[in-house]
């Protein structure tokens, strides 16, 4: 059933915003009935009860993937199992029934397929963005799960993020704010770990920072994460062209699936990868030769500079205009197994044979 895009819109320039298309799947949990087969719909109003838990008490949880299409113009979805199991402990932490897995990813299949034609093409660099929210939608005042939950998946065309190619940023370091609390809910993509940021990154963006970083919230002095992307780094390439890729340990970040592949492709290309705390400090004393933002959104930002206070720490020279050699090397191998250019040895795309 392959469908090639529309050519209604002008994929040059479609940016990151919600768009109206075909509909979207909507599937309805209830206590005496467990989740129901799921449906197509188009009005992207729903009706949901005032009285509502995720409206509320944020009995919530939200999902982010892409769908790609490759030179024959079939859909392939990245990784959407890794998205499912990780909605299982949101909804876990929100104490909300889990979609099963088998769900979530009909789920996001029946949605691609209801909108093919606005998959982008391939040549424009843009995807599918696709947004699985779940929440409690039925009454329910007291301090209690609701009756009954919504869970729906829909998604939106989106432009190549470096349409003008990949550019690195500043970053704001936050200090009077904490994302999460040890033992909190920072592993998990619970809709109240996001409000709260909202103000500090737009007051980092007016003060030019794209991007603002979080540090472990007992004592501010490791790295736990950037407020929407996790936090990776890569030590200067040894005599045999291997570096190390480095990444927090931390139980309080989001269990990136843009990072996980990125340290599979790093192991692929016969680099060390590493977890562990990683200090704040160690910015300072300059033990990384690249340091970026990583997630579904942008894949990889380079940071070409922290700012905390009044103090900056540059990496490197602090001025780079492009990508260093080692993130390119990951976002090349990255794009190419998205777009079937690379052959997809992992199994990422899914499903194999396409929409
Ligand atoms: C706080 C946070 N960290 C990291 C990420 C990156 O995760 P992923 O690579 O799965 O998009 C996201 C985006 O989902 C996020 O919101």
């Amino acid at each position: 059933m392959v469908q090639a895009p529309t050519d209604k819109l002008d994929w040059a320039n479609i940016g990151f915003q919600f768009r109206d298309l075909n509909g979207y799947m909507k599937y309805t949990w209830t206590e005496e009935n467990g989740w129901d087969k799921g449906t197509f719909e188009k009005d992207s109003y729903l009706k949901v009860h005032m009285c509502a838990p995720g409206l509320h008490y944020g009995q919530q949880c939200f999902e982010g993937l892409k769908a790609f299409r490759d030179d024959d113009d079939h859909v392939r979805i990245f990784r959407p199992r890794m998205n499912a199991e990780r909605m299982m402990r949101s909804a876990d932490m929100a104490y909300m029934p889990r979609v099963p897995v088998e769900v979530f990813e009909e789920a996001v299949r029946r949605t691609v397929e209801g909108n093919l034609e606005y998959v982008p093409p391939k040549a424009s660099g843009g995807s599918m963005y696709l947004r699985p929210v779940l929440f409690g939608s039925g009454p329910c005042i007291g301090m209690d799960a609701a009756p009954e939950f919504t869970f729906v998946v829909f998604g939106m065309p989106v432009g190549n993020y470096y349409k003008d190619g990949v550019k690195p940023v500043d970053a704001w370091v936050i200090e009077d704010f904490d994302r999460t609390a040890p033992n909190g809910t920072g592993a998990t993509k619970v809709g109240g770990n996001y409000a709260p940021t909202f103000g500090p990154m737009k007051e980092a963006k007016k003060r030019g920072y794209p991007i603002t970083l979080h540090l472990d919230s007992k004592t501010h002095t490791y790295i736990d994460e950037f407020s929407t992307s996790n936090f990776v780094a890569l030590t200067a390439p040894d005599v045999n062209g291997r570096r190390t890729f480095v990444t927090p340990d931390s139980s309080t970040i989001l269990a990136s699936v843009t990072r996980l592949s990125l340290e599979d492709i790093a192991k692929k290309l016969g680099w060390q990868v590493e977890r562990r705390p990683v200090k704040f400090e160690e910015l300072e004393q300059g033990h990384f030769a690249e340091v970026a933002a990583c997630g579904t959104a942008a894949i990889i930002t380079p940071v070409k500079k922290f700012v905390r206070g009044d103090k900056v720490i540059n990496i490197g020279s602090g001025d780079q205009q492009e990508i260093g050699e080692g993130f390119a090397q990951l976002y090349k191998e990255y794009r190419g197994i998205q777009g079937g250019d690379i052959e997809d040895t992992f199994g990422w795309m899914w499903p194999k044979e396409g929409l």
